[in-house]
């Protein structure tokens, strides 16, 4: 089963991601984390990306699909694959559907407030990607991650520069894939409001009806 996550930055499609894979069985593949581990390895393609991230543009289309179509060549994708931050533009869609079938589109809803509460609060394991959030989903010990034990940071584009122009880039670039997704008839709205098993539960609801 191949699964898009559509939604704004922040409303919690890596959470929703870490949860479903287990229940679906197939790996969660994000644009972003590949984006992140290239920068963290220092490669070249990282080299390139690294001021984009940080400032909350788009990496150009055709960088962004010829990595997704050799992520989604490798065999644990035979199955199925939960895709995170990928497509983000018309053109990416159009590229996707020459790659794969989608099964179904989940659209977060959430309003730009709780958005920037929940970046601004967002802290990670630089590792593993683990996710926390200082108010709802803090770790054991303050900073700390609970299995490594590593020191947790704040994302680059967690800063609120960053967060209002990855917004705006939503609005104009994604935000129309709604459109898209809702013309193929494969889109599911889904209140992102709710703690992350509530969101979990009404996902797998809905992928079941
Ligand atoms: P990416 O990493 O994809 O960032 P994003 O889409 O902006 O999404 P985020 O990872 O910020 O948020 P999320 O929805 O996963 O929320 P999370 O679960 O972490 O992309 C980063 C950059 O890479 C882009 O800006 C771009 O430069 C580049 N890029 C990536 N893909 C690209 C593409 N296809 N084309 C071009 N460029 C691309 O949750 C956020 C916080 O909220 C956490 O603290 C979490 O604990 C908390 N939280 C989550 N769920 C809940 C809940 N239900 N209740 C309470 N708190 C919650």
């Amino acid at each position: 089963m191949n699964i898009v996550l559509l939604g704004p930055p922040g409303a919690g499609k890596g959470t929703l991601a870490a949860l479903l894979k287990n229940e679906l069985g197939v790996p969660h593949i994000s644009t972003g984390d590949i984006f992140r581990s290239n920068i963290k390895n220092g490669t070249e393609l990282g080299r390139k990306v690294q001021g984009i991230l940080a400032s909350g543009g788009l990496v150009p289309d055709e960088v962004t699909i010829e990595m997704v179509r050799g992520r989604l060549g490798e065999d644990d994708t035979a199955s199925g694959c939960i895709l995170d931050g990928f497509p983000r533009t018309i053109a990416q869609a159009e590229a996707l559907d020459e790659m794969a079938s989608i099964n179904a589109v989940i659209n977060f809803v959430l309003d730009d407030e709780e958005v920037v509460k929940r970046l601004s609060g967002r802290r990670l394991a630089p590792s593993t990607g683990r996710i926390y959030h200082i108010v709802t989903n803090p770790p054991k010990q303050e900073g700390i991650d609970d299995e490594t034990g590593e020191k947790l940071i704040q994302r680059d584009d967690d800063k609120p520069e960053a967060i209002r122009h990855r917004l705006e880039v939503y609005r104009k670039e994604t935000a129309p894939l709604i459109d898209y997704y809702r013309g193929k008839g494969n889109i599911i709205d889904i209140d992102a409001s709710p703690a992350p098993e509530a969101v979990l539960s009404a996902v797998v609801e809905a992928l079941n009806g």
